[in-house]
């Protein structure tokens, strides 16, 4: 199944290509990023025990889960939902008219859909969050997870490059040195996940990211932020201001796992 799900997905990423570099290479972090992310929840389905179906399912939900950044990049060159539209939506729009998930039986389609839905929101809607239906709650929080651990990789080796910040990748966001807004490390501090609209800034970025903490839902997940060296990362790329420095030990002191080495 996978197999014949893995090359409509690459058939659907080439369609999208120009033969720009520019274009191209921003289509390509997405399409690394959908496999890295296919990695990621079957590595989280492993460690869960999961069936041998749910497994399957988060292997495909991982791979598709982005699948509406292709038509959005190309429709209006951006990855930023506020200023475009909620990508998770372009996506089962595109599954859909493509028909591939045809060769799923109806209810795994139907979870394989609620997954992307609710990859991207704020929170777990209530209706999936209550577990009624444990498999799509397990699903859902799988694909957040996986998610949320490739976005900083990926936001990692940006803030990393030695070049100037790429616009496409930062939404658009200015990078002034010095400049972040407190209100994250009040998110992050009340359990929290900061919001999108409240980055002023790169420096605002990593701190969203660093608030993701609030957001993930396996011990896991955390575990894996920290011992890849991404929280270390995101301070990094924070500039050395005495109350983020401050910030960083407190973080460390509330969220690290006993078994890292605190900063
Ligand atoms: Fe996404």
């Amino acid at each position: 199944m996978i197999t014949a799900i893995r090359a409509w997905f690459e058939a659907f990423v080439d369609a999208y290509r120009q033969g720009t570099p520019d274009h191209d290479a921003h289509l390509d972090l997405k399409r690394t990023h959908s496999l890295r992310v296919m990695d990621e929840a079957k590595a989280q389905a492993e460690a869960l025990d999961l069936s041998g179906r749910l497994r399957e399912l988060a292997v495909i939900t991982g791979l598709l889960h982005d699948t509406g950044r292709f038509p959005q990049y190309r429709r209006f060159h951006t990855f930023r939902d506020a200023d475009s539209a909620n990508h998770a939506i372009l996506g089962t729009i595109a599954l859909a008219r493509e028909k591939a998930l045809a060769d799923l039986d109806q209810r795994s389609r139907t979870l394989v859909r609620t997954a992307i839905i609710c990859h991207n929101k704020r929170a777990i809607p209530a209706r999936v969050a209550s577990g009624a239906d444990a498999d799509a709650l397990a699903l859902v929080r799988i694909v957040r997870d996986a998610d949320k651990l490739d976005i900083v990789r990926v936001m990692l080796e940006h803030f990393q490059a030695p070049k100037e910040k790429d616009a496409v990748v930062f939404l658009g966001l200015p990078d002034i040195p010095d400049a972040y807004n407190p209100v994250f490390l009040e998110d992050i501090e009340a359990g929290r996940i900061g919001n999108y609209y409240a980055m002023g800034s790169t420096n605002d970025f990593a701190l969203l990211l660093l608030s993701w903490i609030n957001d993930m839902n396996f011990a896991r997940t955390r575990r894996e932020f920290f011992t890849r060296g991404l929280v270390a990362g995101l301070f990094d790329a924070l500039p050395d201001l005495p109350d983020l420095l401050a910030f960083k030990t407190r973080y460390h002191d509330r969220f690290a796992p006993c078994e890292t080495v605190s900063p």
